[in-house]
């Protein structure tokens, strides 16, 4: 081997040994990263992302139903939930506004409407179905559809068991 040889392997042996060098400390940086803030990073949007994209198409709000709440009118007493079903008349349950499908109902007599509501009367549940009405709300909840189909309710159900300040409102 001459001296040109030889100084040319030295350096291509030094080349490659800066090459190894340079692969092996990137690799290791490499590894680093990923074993901490990238992976670290990419769990948590996953974990984000996952629950958005297996999030239910529809959502259950629950209530709780033991908890005391306040004095509501007929009007949102019907709206959030007899309408349920006498918005539409499902089940059979005579609809708002409708004066025909009332009218054999209003000539039973108001108290029977009343007693029908307590204890729930073939598909109609007790209370409809929220035991948290008391009589009173059941009365200014009867008042406001029968009101609302054409007929006169006894007089004081509409705002009956309201704080006086409520009193004033005649329709609702
Ligand atoms: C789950 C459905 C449903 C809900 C909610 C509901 N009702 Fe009814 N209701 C019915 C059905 C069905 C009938 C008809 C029953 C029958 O005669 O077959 C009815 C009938 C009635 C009647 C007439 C009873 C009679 O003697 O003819 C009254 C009064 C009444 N509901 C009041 C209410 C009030 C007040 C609410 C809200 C607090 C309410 N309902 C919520 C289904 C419902």
């Amino acid at each position: 081997m001459d001296a040109t040889s030889r100084i040319l392997m030295v350096v291509s042996m030094g080349l490659l040994l800066l090459v190894a060098v340079f692969f092996i400390s990137g690799l290791v940086k490499h590894i680093d990263s990923v074993g901490s803030v990238d992976s670290a990073k990419a769990s948590s949007t996953n974990t984000a992302e996952t629950a958005e994209r297996i999030r239910p198409v529809g959502e259950v709000r629950s209530e709780d139903v033991t908890k005391p709440r306040p004095i509501l009118s007929g009007k949102q007493i019907v709206g959030s939930v007899c309408i349920q079903c006498h918005g539409s008349g499902v089940l059979g349950a005579p609809k708002i506004g409708s004066h025909g499908l009332w009218a054999a109902r209003v000539g039973q007599g108001y108290d029977v409407l009343l007693k029908h509501a307590e204890e729930g009367f073939k598909n109609m549940p007790a209370r409809g179905g929220d035991p948290r009405l008391g009589n009173d709300d059941l009365k200014r909840a009867i008042a406001y559809m029968v009101g609302e189909s054409g007929f006169s309710p006894p007089t004081g159900w509409r705002t009956v068991g309201m704080p006086s300040t409520g009193a004033t409102e005649a329709k609702s």
